[in-house]
């Protein structure tokens, strides 16, 4: 699917999710409750109070080794997950999560997505709506 398909397609839920693993550690290692990712996404949550994206947390989104670890999520659209967060990296997650909003064509773009989501992005799964047969 292209721009042109995912408009005509009527992809109108713009609906953005953010999934922070409450999971993670930081750099100590230390199990000890709070944890780093839990800490995120409570900063998370509360930078996005009264924005139109959700936040949720996930136990583990399997990226361990990459430090705190999210996710951006919206139907219809390419999925995100990053590593290499911080406590601190709130507001960059709501910077991209409301930059996807915005997208016409299912990704997240490139241009105004802050350095943390370009240099810890991990994977980027596609919708299956996107996927072509192997020919
Ligand atoms: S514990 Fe956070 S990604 Fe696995």
């Amino acid at each position: 699917m292209d721009a042109e398909e995912f408009r005509a397609e009527g992809q109108t839920s713009a609906e953005v999710t953010i999934v922070v693993c409450a999971s993670c550690r930081d750099e100590s290692g230390s199990d000890a409750h709070p944890r780093a990712g839990e800490r995120l996404a409570q900063a998370t949550r509360e930078v996005s109070r009264g924005k139109p994206v959700r936040v949720q947390q996930v136990e583990c989104l399997g990226n361990c080794k990459r430090r705190l670890s999210a996710a951006l999520l919206r139907d219809g659209c390419w999925s995100y997950v990053f590593g290499d967060l911080t406590e601190h990296s709130g507001a960059d997650l709501l910077t991209g999560a409301e930059l996807f909003t915005q997208t016409v064509d299912g990704t997240l773009p490139w241009r105004g997505r802050p350095d943390s989501l370009k240099r810890g992005l991990i994977a980027r799964i596609p919708p299956s709506d996107f996927l072509k047969d192997i020919i």
